[in-house]
């Protein structure tokens, strides 16, 4: 049975943070920097008052008004987050009761993968017939998990979210191909040494800032680059497809410089790349559905696209797949 995404929502929250804002909270941070290392000029912030629930039940609201899609429609629920208001309970779980679904609903764990690793599953259960409609959603407050004076962090990292609803689709729409990976060697290179049950919150530990975010930046970087041209690589082979056959590429939002040198790699033109990581920066989980919800409002999505998305990050975490809209 062929899947596909019945419309896109989005959310970010109000607050804007500027590089030259960023600069106020953080003085070592440069704002030129900032923009020509990343791309990145100004992030969403989430408000005092606000969490990762609040910013995905915002975004599962659009998706639902958008579609025309009502509460008891929806027979399934995955939020992918890294950042969830609780270690327990799940996300999933506070978002379910706040939008009053009557279904299953769990957190995927998969940092800036999480929408890949989510979107696919979502997908398997409707190809099965085992649901009818799924919400997807992607949603970070990384802003509460990064420490904003760390400036080779800090300035990276925004909120947000985004969401999918799919249902049963035509039999060519839905994922050619897929593929979702993982190298936990890599842990090191981005994690959050302190808080959970390995190393308990301690007031040694936050006086380290270990229960901040972590990044070996450089490292990530290369590692990013030719991983996700790599995966690129494995989806096309395995839909028989080349790169003339993508519509879009919807990559997820570090790096400005990651996306463009993954075009580089690939021969392809940098603008069939659809950015936006110069409005919001890295959102983890809601960047690749907080691409798809711009492109497609933009009208830049027609039914029978092939878009590509792809995810990678903390884990180590990647996922790549090829999508007929
Ligand atoms: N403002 C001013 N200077 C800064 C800075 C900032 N915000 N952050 C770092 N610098 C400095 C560094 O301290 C370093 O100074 P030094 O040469 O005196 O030591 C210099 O700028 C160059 O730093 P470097 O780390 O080599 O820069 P880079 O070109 O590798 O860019 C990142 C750094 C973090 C932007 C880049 O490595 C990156 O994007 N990595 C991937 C991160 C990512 O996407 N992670 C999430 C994956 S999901």
């Amino acid at each position: 049975m062929g899947v596909q995404i019945v419309d896109t929502g989005s959310y970010v929250p109000e607050t804007v943070r500027t590089n030259l804002q960023m600069q106020e909270i953080c003085p070592d941070c440069d704002p030129e920097w900032i923009e020509q290392r990343t791309g990145i000029r100004e992030r969403r912030i989430v408000g005092a008052n606000e969490s990762t629930c609040d910013l995905a039940v915002a975004a599962a609201q659009q998706v639902m008004a958008k579609a025309g899609v009502y509460a008891k429609d929806i027979d399934l629920l995955i939020v992918g987050t890294f950042t969830p208001d609780y270690h327990c309970p799940s996300t999933a779980c506070l978002v379910q009761d706040r939008l009053g679904l009557d279904a299953p609903a769990f957190d995927i764990s998969a940092a800036c993968s999480g929408f890949m690793y989510a979107v696919t599953t979502g997908a398997q259960y409707v190809a099965t017939g085992n649901a009818k409609m799924a919400l997807v959603i992607g949603a970070d407050s990384n802003s509460r998990i990064v420490d904003q004076k760390d400036r080779t962090i800090a300035p990276l990292f925004g909120d947000g979210a985004g969401a999918v609803l799919l249902s049963a689709g035509t039999l060519q729409q839905g994922f050619k191909s897929y593929h979702l990976a993982s190298d936990g060697s890599g842990a090191g290179m981005l994690d959050r040494p302190c808080g959970g049950s390995k190393n308990p919150i301690t007031a040694e530990g936050i006086a380290s800032r270990q229960h901040y975010l972590q990044m070996d930046g450089r490292n990530v970087f290369k590692w990013a680059v030719r991983t996700v041209v790599e995966s690129i690589e494995v989806v096309l082979e395995s839909a028989q497809l080349s790169v003339h056959d993508v519509s879009l590429f919807a990559l997820h939002q570090a790096n400005q410089r990651i996306i463009d040198s993954v075009a580089d790699k690939l021969n392809v033109s940098r603008d069939r790349f659809y950015n936006n990581v110069h409005k919001y920066g890295n959102t983890s989980a809601a960047s690749i559905p907080l691409v798809l919800d711009e492109a497609n409002s933009e009208g830049k999505i027609d039914r029978g696209d092939t878009i590509l998305m792809c995810g990678f990050g903390a884990g180590l975490t990647w996922g790549t797949s090829l999508f007929v809209w």
